[in-house]
């Protein structure tokens, strides 16, 4: 997912792009550039590889500009090379792009036709050319800007700035996008995500879809306008005070923002807790008092997948209701049955990952509800659905996920609780209490993990089991282990190693083997497959249970006691923490690793 950062006001815009785009690093991305706006010439400065190369050059050419756009590319249309990094300009507009214009290859054939040049390949250019050449057909940049946007098919953000003017300009269709307000300082923003606005900008607006925003900023104030396409004023904007905090931009006392995510995980199970039974939260929950559709459809894509597993488990367990899960690539494809009567439940973190917002978009047009289950207020998702469970895990940054899922179970456990009308029974606070605190337990012990770790962290492959409750976690388990340690990790369900699997043990394979108080003998016999295999076995097992202690080549003892429902969620703390120990000794980059994006918005 690209990052942007825009800034007009009476300070140097450089600082405030640079520090933005830094903390959108953790998107993932493969070039970035800045223009700025200098002696009222637009001058691009842009660089393939990370964000340092960039600062680099700025460093050499100490660049001052009160007006400056800024963006980190995570390639798309157009191979990672200088001339491909956004922004791109000409001698009247730059713009910086997020998303895919799915008409760009026929409208730049048409363009060329007319004689219209590009430097490069990306489809972002040719909103650039678009827009100048109904420039200079009406002198009218709002005008242009509309004309241009409408020309395009596809899901795009545009930030523009021009010569002729120290405006702001934006405009997105099912994108991320934030207008951000400093009245006092007399600055104006705009951004792709409201975190990289923290500390600069403490009012936030969420232009909708089609509305074109122009931000200024003069001597005495700030003015934001917003326009629909046909230039009239809109008022389909929403506004926010910018609640996160400047320490959310920072790693603290931990090495890792993956290792600080998982440390926090105890404070916030509680904190949604609080919300969800007593707070705020309460009030949307209890709109699912009785609430009986004729099934759910759930739809997600990776680590939100295996939440979505986790709840699937929860409303078919507690309230026998039917639910379907779908990875959302394959569900917006296959044509799905879809009922009136029944409701889509979307879940993600980001509130942006394209194949789930076309799930959304599908059960929609099938006239099927859409809740959602997720962690950015405002973001796509969010704004498209008609009932959202906010998880409340704060920004995560470490781009493999780990709070978010626990408090995306979570949160979809709270709404099984609601439809039974059992919010209020003492035995579940007392359950969600004794989570928290049996995390925050292995937060303080998590060393042994480490000792663990070191056994393993050389070895060929791990395969991850575990049965029924369990069986998402040894999924999920396995793809932290993928995503941050680079090793092919795989999960399975334990009864499913002698049909196949099993014919990859060998004494340089790892079984990681969750062996929870439910179907023990069967778990444990599939151990026994294994170990008469000289597989390595780890076993994430109960306390004081020598009998299983003895299979293991490493054994994590959890207790399981006083968890019927959670216990999914604290064995999956543990498999965090040890495939954070395996990147860590790997030496991988664990918070960006390779190839990865936090929120994928494309295809
Ligand atoms: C999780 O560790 C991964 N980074 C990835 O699978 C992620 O869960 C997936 O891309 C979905 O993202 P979302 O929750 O923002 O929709």
């Amino acid at each position: 997912m690209c990052g942007i950062v825009g800034y007009s006001g009476p300070s140097n815009s450089v600082g405030p792009i640079i520090e933005g785009l830094s903390r959108l690093e953790y998107r993932g991305y493969d070039s970035a550039g800045i223009c700025l706006k200098i002696n009222d010439e637009l001058q691009i400065i842009k660089k393939e590889g990370k964000l340092d190369n960039l600062k680099e050059l700025i460093q050499e050419l100490k660049p001052f500009s009160h007006t400056g756009i800024g963006h980190t590319r995570w390639a798309t249309h157009g191979g990672v090379s200088t001339d491909n990094a956004h922004p791109h300009g000409n001698d009247t507009f730059a713009v910086v792009h997020n998303g895919i214009i799915e008409n760009a290859g026929a409208l730049k054939k048409e363009l060329m036709s007319e004689g219209l040049q590009f430097k490069s390949q990306t489809d972002s250019e040719v909103f650039l050319v678009l827009l100048t050449k109904f420039f200079k057909q009406s002198g009218k940049t709002l005008e242009s800007i509309s004309k241009a946007f409408q020309a395009l098919t596809g899901n795009s953000a545009f930030v523009i700035i021009e010569k002729a003017s120290d405006k702001l300009y934006c405009v997105k269709r099912s994108a991320p996008l934030v207008v951000g307000e400093n009245s006092s300082t007399r600055e104006a923003y705009v951004s792709s995500d409201p975190f990289a606005l923290v500390g600069f900008a403490p009012k936030i607006y969420f232009p909708q879809d089609g509305v074109i925003c122009e931000s200024s900023v003069t001597n005495s104030d700030v003015q934001i306008k917003f326009y629909e396409l046909d230039l009239t004023l809109s008022h389909r904007y929403k506004t926010q005070a910018n609640a996160m905090t400047v320490d959310a931009t920072t790693k603290g006392p931990y090495k890792h923002f993956m290792l600080k995510e998982i440390h926090e995980q105890s404070a916030l199970v509680d904190k949604l807790a609080a919300y969800y039974i007593k707070d705020d939260g309460r009030k949307i929950l209890e709109s699912l008092k009785d609430f009986k559709p004729k099934g759910w459809h759930l739809t997600a894509c990776g680590t939100a997948w295996h939440a979505g597993l986790v709840i699937k488990n929860f409303l078919e367990a507690n309230n026998r209701q039917n639910a379907s899960i779908d990875i959302a690539s394959e569900f917006r494809y296959k044509n799905p049955i879809l009922n009136q009567g029944e409701v889509g439940l979307f879940i993600s973190q980001s509130g942006e990952t394209a194949d789930t917002l076309a799930c959304q978009e599908l059960c929609k047009d099938n006239g099927i509800p859409s809740y959602s289950i997720v962690n950015v207020e405002g973001s796509t998702l969010f704004r498209n659905s008609d009932k959202n469970f906010l998880i409340h895990a704060g920004v995560e940054i470490g781009v493999a996920s780990t709070k978010a899922f626990t408090l995306q179970a979570l949160t979809g456990y709270f709404m099984s609780r609601a439809m039974e009308g059992t919010l209020d029974n003492p035995e579940l606070f007392t359950e969600v209490q004794l989570l928290s605190h049996r995390i925050g337990e292995l937060c303080d012990s998590s060393d042994t993990l480490k000792d663990v770790a070191e056994k393993v962290y050389t070895k060929k492959g791990f395969i991850f089991t575990g049965r029924g409750k369990y069986f998402p976690i040894a999924l999920e388990g396995a793809l932290k282990l993928k995503e941050i340690a680079y090793v092919h990790a795989e999960g399975y369900a334990a009864g499913e190693l002698k049909h196949g699997p099993i014919a990859l043990i060998e004494e340089n394979m790892v079984n990681i083997a969750i062996v929870g108080p439910e179907l023990l003998e069967k778990t444990i016999s599939n151990v026994e497959e294994v170990k008469a295999r000289r597989g390595i076995i780890i076993i994430v097992g109960p306390t004081n249970h020598a009998e299983i202690e003895a299979l293991a080549d490493a054994y994590i003892p959890l207790n399981f006691e006083g968890l019927p429902n959670l216990s999914p969620l604290y064995v999956n703390v543990a498999l965090q923490f040890l495939a954070y120990h395996i990147a860590r000794l790997k030496g991988t980059d664990i918070d960006k690793p390779r190839n990865l994006a936090k929120s994928v918005t494309v295809e």
